[in-house]
C-alpha cells in the first residue's frame, strides 16, 4: 500500500516562523498535527499533565540525556525542555526540525530516518517517541526502529514509545474517525496515507527478541480523542 505520511510533514508547519520569533505550545502542538482529525479536545493542560507523567515514570531530570525519535516541531520535548532538561530530536521533515530548533535552542536536532538515528550506541538514558510509530511502512521497519533506540540506548536505560494504535480496536478507530468527518471525506482524505495498527503481543515480542523488558498501559490522556483506540509501550534495556 502507498505510503506518503512523509510529504504530509514535509510541508506542515511552513509558515510557523514567518510568522512569529516565540513558540507557543500551541502552536507546536498545531505543526505536528494535534489540531487535527483524532485530536478531540486535546489542551494544552491535559498534555502538559501527561508529559509530567511521563517525566515521572521515565525518571527524567536535568542530568538525563534524551532523545525522540520523530520530535516534529518538538510539541512533547517542548515542556520536557521548559524544565531545564537537555533534549535531543530527530525527524524526517526538515521543516519540523527548524521549528523545534528555533523553539529550544539548546537542544539539539537532526533531520533523519527513524531506522537509522544518527547518534553513538550507549548514549541516551531516555529515548521516548511519540505518535511516530503509526506512520510508520512496515512492520519490518518499526522493528528496525526499536532496535536502534535500543542501540542508541545505556544499559539500564529507558525507552518509551507512546500513542501506537491498537490492532485490536481497528474498527473503533474507523468508527470515531468517520463519525467525526463522514466516511466518505475521511476516505478521500486518507486512502493514500494509511495508519499503522499494532498488536501489542507484536512489542512484546519484538521487545523479547532483542533482549529488552517491555510493558504496555492503554493511553492515559485526557480531551484527547485518539487516546480510545491506541496504548503505550514502555521499555527497559
Ligand atoms: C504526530 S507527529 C508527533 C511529533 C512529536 N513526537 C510530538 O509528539 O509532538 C509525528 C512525527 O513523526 C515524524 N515521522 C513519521 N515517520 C517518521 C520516520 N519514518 N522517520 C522520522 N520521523 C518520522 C513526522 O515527521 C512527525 O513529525
Amino acid at each position: 500500500m502507498t505510503n506518503n505520511w512523509k510529504s504530509i510533514w514535509l510541508k506542515k508547519g511552513q509558515n510557523v516562523l514567518e510568522k512569529d520569533d516565540s513558540l507557543t505550545l500551541r502552536e507546536l502542538l498545531k505543526a505536528d498535527g494535534f489540531d487535527s482529525v483524532g485530536a478531540g479536545d486535546l489542551t494544552e493542560e491535559s498534555w502538559k499533565a501527561f508529559v509530567d507523567f511521563i517525566i515521572q515514570k521515565m525518571e527524567i531530570d536535568s542530568s538525563t540525556q534524551l532523545l525522540e525519535v520523530g520530535c516534529g516541531a518538538g510539541a512533547f520535548l517542548f515542556p520536557i525542555y521548559q524544565k531545564g532538561a537537555k533534549v535531543f530530536g530527530i525527524d524526517y521533515s526538515d521543516t519540523l526540525v527548524n521549528i523545534a530548533k528555533h523553539a529550544m535552542p539548546l537542544g539539539e536536532f537532526k533531520v533523519a530516518e527513524a531506522n537509522l538515528i544518527p547518534f553513538d550506541n550507549d548514549q541516551f538514558d531516555v529515548v521516548l517517541s511519540f505518535g511516530v510509530f503509526i506512520y510508520f511502512p512496515t512492520l519490518e521497519y518499526a522493528e528496525n526502529v526499536i532496535a536502534e533506540i535500543s542501540r542508541v540506548l545505556v544499559k539500564g536505560g529507558k525507552a518509551a514509545i507512546l500513542d501506537v494504535n491498537d490492532a485490536k480496536k481497528k474498527q473503533l478507530f474507523f468508527d470515531i474517525r468517520t463519525a467525526e468527518i463522514g466516511e466518505e471525506k475521511y476516505r478521500e482524505k486518507y486512502d493514500a496515507y494509511p495508519h499503522m495498527f499494532y498488536e501489542k503481543q507484536w512489542f512484546l515480542d519484538i521487545c523479547k527478541k532483542l533482549g529488552l523488558k517491555a510493558t504496555i498501559e492503554d493511553q492515559r490522556i485526557e480531551n484527547y480523542g485518539n487516546a480510545k483506540f491506541r496504548f503505550n509501550v514502555y521499555i527497559e534495556n
